[in-house]
């Protein structure tokens, strides 16, 4: 697995996500090229919601493989690895930031950047991943978005097309360090937020007051709720 061997990079897209699916059903393409594009005018974010970003401010690009080899049941390790790279990627920067359980990456509880992943499953088999990931650089103006970028954070003017060659670097370096790696759980949540800290979420039932403990094989997330522990899907709980 070596992300970036090749790397398209396009002006404007409707989403990178989008166009590495149309580009292997038309012409296939080799594990690990990136997408990259400079604006997406239908960038896609998870629970079918928009990811704006303005146009050359940010790094918006998507992964292909195509030699995943992984269980249905262990999808959650891509996350893990991706969300892992970014974080450690942001640190190499300067940045500390934490995961948010699935798919987010926040600086002090603010959303930085945010990954999709859409895999494409065959049997009980990941045969291929289109691994979508969005991280706010330069753009200091998220509007009515609670949103923060690199720059915001770090007061910094970043170079993009610099910053994506140290990104992939970092991130080939984590799939390789921590892919078969035993500790790879509690490394991800050593970086969790509200890991272990008694917060406000909202489930089918309502409001109510709980506290992370973990995170399943299977990617669920683990809430202590009095003395009981509820696992959750993505779709089943909200953060407050
Ligand atoms: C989320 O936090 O909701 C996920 C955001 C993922 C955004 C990235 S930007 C590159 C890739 N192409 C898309 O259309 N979406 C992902």
């Amino acid at each position: 697995m070596h992300f970036g061997r090749k790397l398209i990079h396009l002006d404007s897209v409707d989403s990178t996500n989008n166009y590495v699916a149309n580009l292997v059903k038309e012409q296939g393409l080799s594990s690990g090229t990136v997408i990259m594009a400079d604006h997406q005018f239908a960038g896609k974010g998870q629970r079918d919601a928009e990811w704006q970003s303005l146009a050359g401010m940010n790094l918006t690009l998507s992964i292909y493989l195509d030699d995943v080899n992984l269980s249905v049941n262990r999808q959650f390790r891509i996350t893990q690895l991706i969300s892992l790279g970014i974080h450690e990627f942001l640190k190499q920067q300067g940045i500390e930031s934490e995961i948010k359980w699935p798919n987010d990456v926040y600086v002090n509880g603010v959303k930085i950047g945010g990954i999709l992943i859409e895999n494409h499953i065959s049997g009980k088999e990941i045969k291929s991943s289109i691994i979508g990931i969005g991280l706010n650089v330069n753009q200091k103006d998220f509007g009515a978005i609670n949103a923060t970028s690199m720059s915001l954070e770090s007061g910094k003017q970043y170079i993009l097309n610099e910053l994506y060659f140290s990104f992939i670097h970092v991130m080939n370096g984590v799939w390789e360090k921590y892919w078969a790696d035993i500790n790879l759980d509690k490394r991800y949540l050593n970086s969790l937020y509200r890991i272990n800290v008694r917060s406000s979420y909202t489930d089918k039932n309502g409001e109510f007051e709980g506290v992370i403990t973990g995170v399943s094989s299977e990617g669920k997330l683990r809430m202590e709720r009095g003395a009981e522990t509820i696992e959750y899907t993505l779709k089943e709980i909200s953060f407050r």
